[in-house]
């Protein structure tokens, strides 16, 4: 983390719910690499601010960033949803915890599986989604774009978390296919006429694109 960054986010005061979140995840034995403090509250806020009441996020972890987002729909008028697509059924069940302590176990509903297939499964089902967060295997980033785009409505949100693959991304002598996906990944948030973006390089990098329509 770099001073600045460690700045900001010393300006804040401790986050109870969250930090209970990162001492679970280190109990449970599951890796460390929840959304960055700052890029957790930019969730909150990007939800909070586009209005979203349907959000899919693909890849739980611990719930750290579900959290984040329950938070940017808490108040609304008839309430949101948070569909959290997770591989692994235990870290579903954590992060299924994690929600329900933060005060949101009535607004998550975890999908279990092959998010690919799950998000094939939201089509065929005719789901529609006001914001996505992604932040599963890196690989599938361009698959998931895709689905984004076809889960989305008009206006919809699409965040995209560790675009900078921890220097990865910008090092030519890397071509595996983690960095290469991530790499057309944020090309296509830069250039796809069907989105208008900004893509942060603070943290490990957040790309932020918004549905033309
Ligand atoms: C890492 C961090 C993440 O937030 C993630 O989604 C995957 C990997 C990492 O630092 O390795
Ligand atoms: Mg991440």
């Amino acid at each position: 983390m770099s001073d600045n960054e460690r700045y900001v986010d010393g300006l804040y005061e401790a986050d109870e719910a969250l930090e209970r979140v990162k001492t679970g995840i280190e109990a449970e034995g599951m890796p460390s690499i929840s959304i960055a403090e700052g890029y957790g509250r930019l969730l909150t806020l990007l939800v909070r601010m586009s209005g979203a009441s349907s959000v899919l996020e693909i890849g739980a972890l611990g719930g750290y960033s579900g959290i984040c987002l329950a938070r940017g729909m808490d108040g609304k008028p008839g309430g949101g949803s948070l569909v959290s697509l997770e591989l692994l059924q235990t870290y579903a069940d954590v992060a299924a915890r994690h929600l329900a302590e933060a005060g949101f176990g009535g607004v998550a509903k975890y999908i279990v599986g092959d998010a690919k297939q799950s998000l094939a499964n939201l089509k065929e089902q005719g789901r529609r989604f006001d914001f996505f967060f992604i932040d599963a295997d890196k690989e599938g980033y361009p698959v998931y774009l895709d689905y984004a785009l076809e889960l989305a409505n008009p206006g919809a949100i699409i965040v995209g978390d560790n675009i900078l693959l921890r220097g990865r991304t910008t090092d030519d002598a890397k071509q595996g296919p983690a960095v290469q996906a991530v790499r057309s990944f944020n090309e296509r948030i830069a250039r796809d006429p069907r989105l208008e973006s900004t893509i942060l390089p603070g943290y490990d990098g957040l790309a932020i694109a918004r549905v033309r329509g």
